[in-house]
């Protein structure tokens, strides 16, 4: 393995991709302060040139060096949480570039926990701006198999590792001003960044493509998908002529062919949630009926995926 993180820094370093895994899902990895390495990474992803990316480190004095402030709350934020899933958006120091940025005045920020990813960013010693190693708007992969699909080729190298543990993406908040904002909900929920912070936090679903989190439909299958109360799946099933795919937490109906059974345990659902709509996806089907989790804080980010994974 250290000859291959060896090889992808020298990649990055020359201005190539990398795809590599984090504790979420897999990222596509380029050099930060690379104009023309992050101008493939969005040719690759076909992502809008003002879409913002996540720049990652491997300690949060290095992320911080792209921040112009850093406030007690990120400094708390960073000494319980990273290395892990948590992003930061931080006014942007001369570091960050407009190129990563989407030309705003903020930058996001993380450091992964994952080891490979630890290790490449050791190596490479720098930012690394890394995107989830999907297609713009498609699901995210979260094991090496996805990122081969959604990239057969563009990439220049793939550090293979295990299913991404978490399985969605980071929690993001925004710390560039004074009304602390939860971006996007991850595994690190409000109740544990509030219990650091000793203040309440904003949930704010920005309608503005500021951020592609933001999009209504985005992390969705190519199939239509919606999400069904667990009352009404039979009938919605039963209305359907044409084949549908259902992902559910109860046991499989017979007349359905492609059935998932997802598990009751939030962690344990959103392990599997991009492996499973893929999955469905592949089936041919007219629609995915996703069956919708419970209301409770618990499902929050997984309710959050579901709700713009069905646009
Ligand atoms: O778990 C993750 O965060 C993964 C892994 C690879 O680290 N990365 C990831 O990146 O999900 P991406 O680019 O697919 O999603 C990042 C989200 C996007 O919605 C992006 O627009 C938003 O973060 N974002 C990045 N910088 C921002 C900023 N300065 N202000 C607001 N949103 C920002
Ligand atoms: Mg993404």
């Amino acid at each position: 393995m250290n000859a291959q993180i060896r090889r992808a820094a020298e990649i990055l370093r020359a201005g190539g991709l990398v795809a590599f895994p984090t504790e979420t899902v897999y990222g596509l990895g380029a050099d930060a302060s690379n104009a023309s390495a992050v101008a493939r990474l969005y040719a690759a992803k076909r992502r809008p040139a003002d879409h913002p990316v996540i720049v990652h480190f491997a300690a949060a004095e290095e992320a911080f060096s792209f921040a112009r402030e850093i406030p007690k709350t990120a400094e708390a934020l960073a000494a319980r949480f990273w290395p892990g899933p948590l992003t930061l958006i931080l006014k942007r120091s001369a570091q960050a570039k407009d190129f990563i940025t989407g030309g705003q005045d903020t930058v996001g920020l993380r450091v992964p926990s994952h080891p490979v990813a630890q290790a490449l960013l050791r190596e490479f010693a720098g930012g690394v701006a890394a995107p989830s190693a999907n297609v713009f708007g498609r699901l995210s992969a979260t094991s090496t198999a996805h990122v081969k699909e959604e990239f057969p080729s563009g990439v220049d190298l793939i550090l293979e590792a295990g299913p991404s543990e978490v399985g969605i993406e980071s929690t993001i908040l925004d710390l560039s001003s004074a009304e602390i904002a939860l971006l996007r909900p991850g595994k690190i929920s409000k109740r544990e960044l509030e219990e650091v912070l000793e203040t309440k936090i904003k949930s704010k679903r920005a309608s503005s493509p500021r951020h592609s989190g933001g999009l209504e439909r985005h992390y969705a299958p190519k199939t239509p998908a919606l999400l069904v109360p667990p009352h009404a799946l039979d009938a919605e099933i039963a209305k359907r002529k044409a084949p549908v795919a259902v992902l559910a937490f109860s046991r499989p109906d017979e007349r359905v062919d492609y059935w998932i059974r997802m598990p009751r345990e939030p962690r344990a659902y959103a392990q599997r949630l991009y492996g499973a709509l893929r999955e469905l996806d592949g089936a041919g089907c007219e629609t995915i009926l996703i069956e919708a989790p419970p209301e409770t804080s618990e499902w929050d980010a997984i309710r959050d995926r579901l709700q713009r994974a069905t646009g």
